[in-house]
Parts: C-alpha cells; sequence; structure tokens
C-alpha cells in the first residue's frame, strides 16, 4: 500500500519538525572530570534540550587552596562560552578557565589551552562577597581586579554537589567575558554545578580618591 499524499505531507512535516528541534539525531560527548589539564572518559548521549559538548580547564583558589581541574560535559549551546574567564573575589578567592563548546559528537576530546593566569593588580575595584547558602550578598569587602578583569559581577542562585543543593551568592571582579552568563543559566565547573538565578555584571571603576 502506497502512503496517501496527506500522509507523505504528515511524514515530512514530522521530519522537518524533528530536525529543527534536533530530536532525530541526539548528540554524544566525552563526559569526565578530574584534577589536572585534561580528562578522558566515556562517550555518553546527551539528555535532552543540552546541544552542545564542552571542555572546560578551572584553575581556582579557595581560601588559598590552589587545584586545578578538568571538567567535559554536555551542555546547552546557549549557556556555554568559548574562550578566557577570569574572576577574584579577593587574594585567595578566584577562578580562571578556558573552556571550547562544539556541537558534533565527541568534539570535546582531546585538550584545550590551560587559563593564563595573570593576578597582577590592574587598578580596578569591585564589592566583594562569597556568601554561602544564602542568595544576596552585602557589600562587605572589596576586591582588586587582576590582569583582563575590567567587570563587576553579582551571581547568585543555587548550587548542587552531588546530591546536595543550596543556595549561593557571590560578588567581586571578573573579565567582561564572564557577562556572558544569563539568568537562567546551568553553569558547570569541575565541582558544582551553578543555576543562575541573578548574573549582573558592570564596568568596574577605579576606587575614589584615585586619579584616573
Ligand atoms: C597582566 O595584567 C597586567 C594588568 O592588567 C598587564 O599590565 C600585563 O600586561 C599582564 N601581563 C600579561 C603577560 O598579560
Amino acid at each position: 500500500m502506497r502512503p496517501s499524499m496527506r500522509q507523505r505531507t504528515f511524514l515530512l512535516a514530522f521530519t522537518l519538525l524533528c530536525t529543527f528541534l534536533g530530536l532525530g539525531s541526539p548528540l554524544s560527548c566525552e563526559v569526565c572530570k578530574s584534577a589536572g589539564h585534561t580528562c578522558s572518559g566515556k562517550m555518553k548521549t546527551c539528555e535532552a534540550g543540552k546541544d552542545a559538548c564542552m571542555i572546560l580547564v578551572g584553575e581556582s583558589s579557595t581560601k588559598g587552596h590552589k587545584s586545578v581541574n578538568t571538567l567535559k560535559a554536555c551542555m546547552k549551546f546557549s549557556d556555554c562560552y568559548s574562550g578566557f574567564v577570569s574572576t577574584t573575589m579577593g587574594p585567595d578567592d578566584y577562578m580562571v578557565s578556558n573552556a571550547h563548546c562544539c556541537q558534533s559528537d565527541g568534539c570535546n576530546r582531546g585538550s584545550v589551552v590551560p587559563p593564563q593566569n595573570n593576578r597582577t593588580k590592574n587598578g580596578l575595584t569591585c564589592p566583594s562577597c562569597i556568601v554561602p547558602f544564602q542568595e544576596t550578598c552585602p557589600k562587605t569587602e572589596v576586591a582588586s581586579c587582576v590582569g583582563k578583569e575590567t567587570h563587576c559581577i553579582y551571581f547568585a542562585g543555587s548550587v548542587q554537589a552531588g546530591i546536595i543543593n543550596a543556595k549561593f551568592a557571590t560578588r567581586g571582579c571578573a573579565t567582561q567575558s564572564a557577562c556572558h552568563t544569563k539568568v537562567g543559566a546551568e553553569v558547570p565547573s569541575p565541582s558544582y554545578l551553578y543555576f543562575l538565578r541573578r548574573a549582573d555584571c558592570l564596568p568596574a571603576s577605579h576606587p575614589p580618591g584615585r586619579a584616573k
């Protein structure tokens, strides 16, 4: 029995819709996280809506405790930023990262160049704070921006570490590339998954009473 014109039209429309929504071929990406400048793991099929593979290498300092980690995962392409991001909350609390986002099967295999970690102060400052378990952060401290950090961020939302989900809020200096992060974004890092409900990003200023 040959399909009728109507059936064929329906099939064509359905195929186009699937292609348009990306339902036809789910993406698969390499998935891993570990200490060091790269990691390797199994290929996994991405869940619906995650249309990009990413690889991120991050160097961070938490209260002076330094670590280098790599994450490879599936994520939403619109939440994914390819390039360098630097954020500084204080002299001993910062994170620099370099990431690559791509949209073909297994494209996040391999590695990216580790981020440059330029800690030279550039004269700009931002209000800073880190508050776990709360979604607001008072302007109690001032961070000195370093390297290419020209913006002040105020990010808040919830953070997931394993099965634990907690609120968080943070302010500090950042590169302009951090402004790419928007409210509603799901942002992975090697240790946590952040859900942003606040993502303010403004140009940083020189401290009052100083020339320029
Ligand atoms: C590091 O940052 C400072 C301050 O922005 C800048 O003057 C210097 O050129 C940077 N160094 C490198 C190697 O990029």
